[in-house]
This record gives C-alpha cells, structure tokens and sequence, in this order.
C-alpha cells in the first residue's frame, strides 16, 4: 500500500495538499491562520479561482521542481564539459545538449552520466508505480555519484512519496571482472571510483538524505545476498540497474528479480554494452520470460515485470558463481 501522502498527493484532487506544497515551494510555515488566497496574495501571486487552479499550480510547481532538480545533475543547467566515456587519459569534450541528453558523454562536472531522457524515463516509471499502486522501493545498482538516486528520491518527495530508496555500490568503482566474458578495463576506470560519503554529501546538499535512503556497499556478488539474507529486502517496485557488466547485470537479476512487485520495472541502462545486454537475454530466455523491452535512447532500456513471472531458478547462477574466480576479494 503506498503512504497517505503518497495517495493524498497521486489523487491529484486535494486542494489540502496542492497548498502545503506551495507553502513548501514558497519558503514554509510563516502562513499560519491565512488562507490559500491570502497566503498567494501576500507572496504576489494571483489567487487561484478554485482547487482545480490549485492542483494546476501544483502540477506546474512540481515540474518545475523535478526539471530543476534534472538539469543541476545532469549539469545541462551549467552545461559542464563533458569526458569521453570509457577513455583513459580523461579526453574532455565540450558541453553538447544532444549529448548530454542522450547520456552520451560522461560529464566532468554533473552528478548522474545517464542523460535527460533515462531521467525522464526514470520519472514516468516512477509515477506509473504510483499512480498504479504498484508496491515497493526504488532501487539502483551502481550509483556512481548518485545522480539518477537523487532523481529518484526527488521525485518521489515531489510526489509526496515516502517510498524507501537503496543504493548499492562498492563505492569504489567496479570490480576485476572474475569472467571472460568481461574486461578489466571496468576496474581500471578510476573516474567510476566514487565513495559513498561523496554520494551521501550530495543528496544532503538537495536536502533529501533522510532516514528513508538506504546505502549497501560491497560488489554486487557479496552485498545483494547479504542484504537478501538479512531480510530487509522488500518488494522493490523500480529496479534500475547500471553496473555495466556480464557479471553486475547476473548479479543484480538474480538476487533481486524475484523481490519485484508484479507490474514493477526493471531499467537496464547499460542495455547497449552487449556484455550486458547478453545477461539480460540469457536470464530471459532461461526463465521463458519474453517481456516487450522498450529502449529509450541508444543506450537504455525498460522493461516490465510480468504479473505471472514464476519465481527465479537460481540453478545456473550458484555454478556461474562456482565458475568465478575471487579476484574481486577483498569482500565488503
Ligand atoms: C556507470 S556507473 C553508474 C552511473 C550512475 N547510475 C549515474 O547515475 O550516473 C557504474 C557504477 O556501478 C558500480 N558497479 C558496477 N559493477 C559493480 C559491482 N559488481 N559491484 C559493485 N558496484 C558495481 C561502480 O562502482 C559505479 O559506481
């Protein structure tokens, strides 16, 4: 069941709640005992004729909110540079809006590399699971500076969602690839090293570190089985996973596919990379699950998790990782 405020705000009909986020919006409490028109008229606003103005507003506000909130991550507002992506040295690249909304540069100065429109995309599968009452949390695997996350928790907060929001990541950049179906160029790639205190700084800098933001550190391999064997994985209801690798992706399916809500979503940004995209094909086909995957730009992808999806046969995951090497030790 989604919160009170998640359902007061997704009903979109309560002028209750419209005001209190335009009090929010405005700078807070100093309106006590004024009405809604009062309050608008103080702060030189037009007065709304009626709740439906109201919600308009709303609606407006919000947006505004999340395309702020989009733009300042992504570095599109400042329009940083750019690197190229996966290239060592760093080659900086000028500020491109075609690139930068494609997620095709990786940018210097931004806090998410995964473009405006996953973003956006991200920002519809997040309303649908609320407006739908799909249950569960917003997860993403591989978070580098946390970006999409922040993203995630604001527009759940502009939604009046209290949904909980888990970040797992080594927080130190990816593993030595343990098959040869991936390369070591991933763990050689200093500028994926982010740590969490840097992720945790710069949600709190968007005032959206609270209790509800959740960080699981370790390589996916180690920390999703503990974080399953302690139990405290409840239903996810937006899986979005970027981990770039054959292993990440394995990693994050099999340990978490069977936690999504029926009718939850699964992102695969790195859909482009074929390592990637091949675990994801493999998974499917293995479990007969044939969902339509939807790309959104050249890169990434979605998918929807189907109501009857059986539960997960971990059978070749436990020899995939009999196979593996410990190259990736030390364990966190
Ligand atoms: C491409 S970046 C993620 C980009 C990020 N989602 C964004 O919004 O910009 C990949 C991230 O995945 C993490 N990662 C990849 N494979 C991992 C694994 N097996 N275990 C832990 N972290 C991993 C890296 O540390 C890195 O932070």
């Amino acid at each position: 069941m989604r919160g009170g405020r998640e359902a007061l705000f997704a009903g979109g009909a309560c002028a209750l709640a419209a005001v209190s986020l335009l009090l929010l919006l405005l700078g807070g409490s100093g309106g006590a005992g004024r009405s809604p028109a009062q309050l608008r008229c103080q702060h030189g606003l037009a007065a709304p004729a009626n709740s439906a103005d109201v919600n308009a507003e709303l609606a407006r506000l919000r947006q505004s909110y999340i395309v702020a909130v989009r733009d300042s991550l992504t570095g599109v507002q400042l329009q940083t540079p750019g690197v190229v992506p996966g290239r060592s040295p760093l080659e900086e690249v000028p500020f491109s809006a075609e690139q930068r909304s494609r997620g095709d540069d990786w940018p210097l100065y931004g806090l998410t590399m995964v473009g405006t429109a996953r973003l956006d995309n991200l920002q519809q599968l997040l309303t649908d699971v609320i407006h739908n009452n799909i249950p569960g949390s917003f997860v993403e695997c591989g978070v580098w500076r946390g970006g999409a996350s922040i993203f995630a928790k604001a527009v759940l907060s502009a939604y009046g969602s209290d949904r909980e929001v888990h970040l797992v990541d080594s927080f130190q950049g990816l593993p030595p690839n343990t098959t040869a179906e991936d390369s070591r160029m991933w763990h050689e790639m200093d500028y994926l090293r982010v740590s969490q205190e840097q992720v945790a700084a710069a949600f709190d800098r968007f005032g959206l570190l609270d209790g509800g933001v959740h960080f699981h550190r370790g390589y996916f391999r180690y920390a999703l089985p503990a974080w399953r064997a302690g139990g405290g994985i409840g239903p996810i209801a937006v899986l979005r996973m970027d981990g770039d690798m054959y292993e990440s992706t394995n990693d994050q399916l099999y340990n978490l596919f069977d936690a999504i809500s029926p009718g939850g979503y699964v992102i695969i940004d790195d859909y482009g990379i074929a390592a990637c995209r091949k675990a994801v094909h493999e998974f499917l086909e293995r479990h007969g699950l044939r969902p339509r995957i939807v790309q959104v730009d050249s890169f990434g992808a979605w998918f929807r998790k189907e109501k009857a999806a059986p539960p997960i046969d971990q059978s070749w995951y436990l020899s995939f990782n009999a196979s593996r090497s410990t190259a990736d030790s030390p364990r966190e």
